[in-house]
């Protein structure tokens, strides 16, 4: 099944940052989106996750087009089916790491993984406020929560960025494992090329097109 559809995306800010951008993502499949910094990786995740509306083209989430959707289909959607794991964090931060992940668990009617907690190496740590973790463990708890909501679609944006390498790569396998088992689909941005080339599908922004790699 289609999750999601982008039909010649184009957007610009000052000056143009690319046009005629074209994706699909399946079930299972991952995605990677690579290119040098300031090519507009982030902008268009922004626009495939709905968070910016494109100057041109189209998107269809789960086959229905977004511009059709009034604003309470497409919140629900955002609030059930899709996860963001942005370069910054945006946990609570008065909060535990618990406590943020019983928000989230709450919003989207599910429950807590203990397991998922574990694979995080995140348990010992998760009744502590998130003020008082590392950045990496800040990272891992933004992992949980949006793994929490049990969404369809992941949107990652250097998702691994504060973390060492072997913990980067035990985050993404959890990522493919989620994908796999729950029929979702990942689109990642990244600037670690070997970490991208684990992905399905690699996509390099160059020249304001969106070439495909792999
Ligand atoms: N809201 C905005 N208003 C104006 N310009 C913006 C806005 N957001 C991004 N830009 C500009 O668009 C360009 C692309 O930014 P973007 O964040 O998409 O790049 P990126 O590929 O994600 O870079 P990085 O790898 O450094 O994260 C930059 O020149 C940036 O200044
Ligand atoms: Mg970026």
């Amino acid at each position: 099944m289609n999750l999601l559809s982008a039909k010649n995306i184009s957007h610009s800010f000052d000056y143009e940052l690319f046009h005629n951008v074209s994706l699909d993502l399946q079930q299972k499949e991952s995605i990677a989106i690579i290119g040098v910094s300031g090519s507009g990786k982030s902008t268009l995740l922004h626009i495939l996750s709905t968070l910016l509306t494109p100057d041109s083209g189209a998107i269809s989430l789960f086959g229905n087009a977004v511009s059709s959707m009034d604003k309470k289909r497409l919140s629900k959607i955002k609030r059930d089916d899709l996860g963001l794991v942005f370069q910054s964090h945006y946990l609570f931060k008065g909060f535990s790491a618990y406590e943020n992940l019983e928000v989230a668990a709450m919003l989207s009617n599910q429950r807590i993984d203990e397991d998922l907690l574990k694979k995080l190496n995140i348990d010992t740590v998760i009744e502590q406020k998130v003020t008082e973790l590392s950045g990496g463990q800040q990272q891992r708890v933004s992992i949980a929560r949006v793994l929490t909501k049990k969404p369809r679609i992941i949107f990652a944006d250097e998702p691994t960025g504060n973390l060492d390498k072997k913990t980067a790569h035990d985050v993404m396998d959890l990522f493919f494992e989620y994908c796999d088992q729950s029929l979702a689909g990942m689109i990642l941005v990244t600037h670690d090329e070997i970490l991208a080339f684990k992905c399905q599908k690699v996509y390099k922004l160059e020249n304001k097109e969106l070439i495909r790699v792999k």
